[in-house]
């Protein structure tokens, strides 16, 4: 007898979707729904030293997990802190300069790699697990039932990303480069940062977090062989851990621009959900992926800037693609700075008004 998928119980909507439910009206929330387009954010960003003194203070930073499920009701929050804050809990350097984004010695070489200290992670993540164990609390206190808790972690290719380019990149050509150049050293990084990930996902999800995501901001800069080896690969050896510790908890795979690889990373890597970019076309993602796997994405982030019919006809045309599957609403990529709060009210009105 065929399953209704549709009724499988589970009262946290973003859960029952990643589980497998077509729930309608989907649930909602933004990557990146904490940041600077809310006030309330800029206002405890200006009392921090810097940003990684924000992420490191579990008070603060689950405040700030908050403020959007307050204001807007979510059906997730997202631990607030970065993906750099791996690099930096092996003992890489990292700084946020104002206006530049972030800072990092480039890694090019063995020394470079040697100098990782996977010996480190355990005391260096203490802060923000501690964040996840009062972010959760937070959300029970206030009688945020419904909404999960989401970790997170950057992806392997994309943290190498930026600890090889020293920062951010148009084009990722030193990472790219090293990783023909150097393929034993370049494996040895994303091995090295695969481990560190699963161990730093287990912590997060032992302190409360009910799912988590890995993001590939990058990954669609690489060749098929190169995306295989290194994005496809240590998901799977990710995801596959995680399952034998927590089989329970969905992991959602961000593998940004992945275009045609899409179907290859619903296929072979195990994820329970993948994120859409802005660039993809939803109704050919459902198409390349089955539905075992949730789909969440992926409006533009500009249309929810600009507001008004763009914001309207952008929300009817993921709704559209998103419905009869398991779907999250959310994004293409992170809410911008410049974005107005009432345009996001406007948009989870209008998905939870979907029919
Ligand atoms: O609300 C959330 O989504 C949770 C918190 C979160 C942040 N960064 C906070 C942040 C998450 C999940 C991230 C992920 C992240 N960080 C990614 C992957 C997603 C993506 O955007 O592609 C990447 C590539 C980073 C690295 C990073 N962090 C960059 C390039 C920058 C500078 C650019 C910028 O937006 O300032 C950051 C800083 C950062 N991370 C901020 C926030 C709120 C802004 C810092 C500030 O307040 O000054």
């Amino acid at each position: 007898m065929e399953i209704d998928r549709t009724v499988v119980r589970q009262d946290k909507p973003l859960l029952a979707a990643l589980g497998g439910a077509a729930i309608w009206p989907p649930p909602v929330w933004l990557m990146r729904q904490a940041g600077r387009y809310l006030p309330e954010y800029r206002a405890i960003r200006a009392g921090a030293a810097d940003f990684i003194a924000l992420c490191t203070s579990p008070d603060l930073a689950a405040e700030v997990t908050l403020q959007p499920i307050r204001r807007f009701g979510f059906d997730a929050a997202i631990l607030f802190s970065d993906i750099l804050m791996l690099p930096w809990a092996l003992g890489h350097g990292l700084a946020f300069r104002e206006g530049e984004g972030p800072v990092l010695p480039p890694l090019r070489d063995a020394a470079g790699l040697a100098r990782l200290d996977p010996s480190r992670l355990t005391g260096a993540i203490t802060p923000i697990l501690e964040t996840v164990r009062r972010a959760r609390a937070g959300l029970a206190a206030e009688g945020f039932d419904r909404t999960a808790l989401i970790g997170f972690a950057g992806a392997p290719f994309t943290v190498a990303c930026y600890m090889i380019e020293g920062g951010g990149s148009k084009d990722f050509a030193a990472t790219r480069t090293l990783a023909y150049a150097d393929p034993a050293l370049f494996g040895a990084l994303i091995d090295l940062l695969t481990e560190a990930t699963i161990a730093y996902l287990a912590a997060q999800v032992a302190a409360g977090a009910e799912a988590v995501m890995l993001f590939d901001s990058w990954a669609g800069v690489l060749a098929p062989d190169l995306f295989r080896a290194h994005v496809v690969a240590p998901l799977r050896r990710i995801v596959a851990t995680l399952k034998t510790r927590f089989p329970a908890v969905p992991v959602i795979g961000f593998p940004r621009m992945a275009g045609m690889m899409l179907g290859v990373c619903a296929r072979d890597t195990g994820v329970d959900g993948l994120g859409v970019d802005t660039a993809a076309d939803l109704a050919v993602a459902a198409a390349l992926v089955p539905a075992r796997v949730a789909l969440q994405g992926n409006l533009d982030p500009l249309a929810l800037a600009v507001g008004g019919p763009a914001l309207a006809r952008g929300v009817e045309t993921v709704l559209r693609a998103g419905r009869g599957r398991p779907f999250v609403f959310n994004l293409g990529h992170g809410v911008v700075p410049h974005t107005p709060p009432e345009h996001v009210a406007e948009l989870v009105r209008r998905v939870r008004a979907a029919g």
